[in-house]
């Protein structure tokens, strides 16, 4: 469960000392995310980048109690948050994912939500997206009204941890790859929807990069010409793929 952090745990975390690098990287390993915060200072706050192991967290959600990374399994995952239930942007966002079930199902891709209300709102919630998006929801949606998993995924800032009730989670998305690695972070203002078309896309992308060794370049889509990584030679890329079209000695591209 993500356990609620008080206000006054909160102003005592102001008041830790700072540890150095070396006891802050093991106190982050030995203790759990809800404990690990208690010894945060602002620099400490996880940063994810690309090619980082998610943070595991355990939490409620619409399907019941989690624990994030056996929730992953060996799967793909997208997760992605939302600032609050009943907005207007995130319920079109909900039913156009739920649509998209089979396609990322096809994919081995798990998805899981976040928002920052409690259980019963999404519950509620959920009935409205399926009614306006014509669709039943069938992923988890976590319930982070103590935006303590916001935190860890560097959804909202120490400073707003603060003021949580006014604090707004950012629309984020993250995909995560089977060994838990995010391999791609997005972040949108509230005021703008985001792209279920790219989700799918990148996705895509990483799964036939991974699998073939390819590079992608823009806009690209499965079936499109892909490109040979500088680190493969082209007389290595014609044995493997056939025909290597040169545009420029670091532009091949070939077909898969
Ligand atoms: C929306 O999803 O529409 C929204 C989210 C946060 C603030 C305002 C609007």
């Amino acid at each position: 469960m993500a356990s609620h952090l008080t206000r006054s745990a909160l102003r005592a975390t102001s008041q830790l000392p700072r540890l150095s690098a070396t006891q802050s990287s093991f106190a982050s390993r030995q203790a759990s995310p809800v404990f690990r915060r208690y010894l945060a200072t602002p620099a400490e706050q996880p940063r994810l980048r690309i090619g980082t192991e998610a943070p595991n967290f355990k939490a409620k959600t619409t399907q019941g109690d989690i624990d994030f990374h056996q929730w992953l399994g060996g799967s793909w995952a997208i997760f992605f948050s939302h600032p609050a239930d009943f907005t207007p942007v995130c319920t079109t966002e909900l039913g156009a994912f739920a649509k998209m079930r089979d396609q990322f199902e096809k994919r081995d891709v798990k998805m899981i939500g976040l928002s920052a209300n409690d259980l019963s709102s999404h519950g509620k919630w959920i009935e409205d997206i399926n009614e306006l998006s014509d669709t039943t929801l069938q992923f988890p949606i976590i319930a982070d009204a103590d935006r303590s998993v916001a935190y860890l995924y560097d959804m909202v800032s120490e400073e707003d941890m603060k003021k949580i009730d006014t604090a707004f989670t950012i629309r984020s998305v993250f995909i995560i790859d089977p060994s838990k690695k995010v391999r791609l972070t997005m972040m949108y203002p509230a005021s703008v929807g985001r792209n279920s078309s790219e989700v799918l896309r990148v996705i895509d992308s990483l799964q036939t990069g991974d699998k073939k060794g390819v590079t992608t370049p823009i806009d690209w889509q499965v079936g499109d010409d892909v490109i040979v990584p500088p680190s493969v030679s082209t007389e290595d890329a014609k044995k493997k793929f056939g025909q290597v079209r040169e545009m420029k000695p670091y532009l091949r591209y070939t077909q898969i």
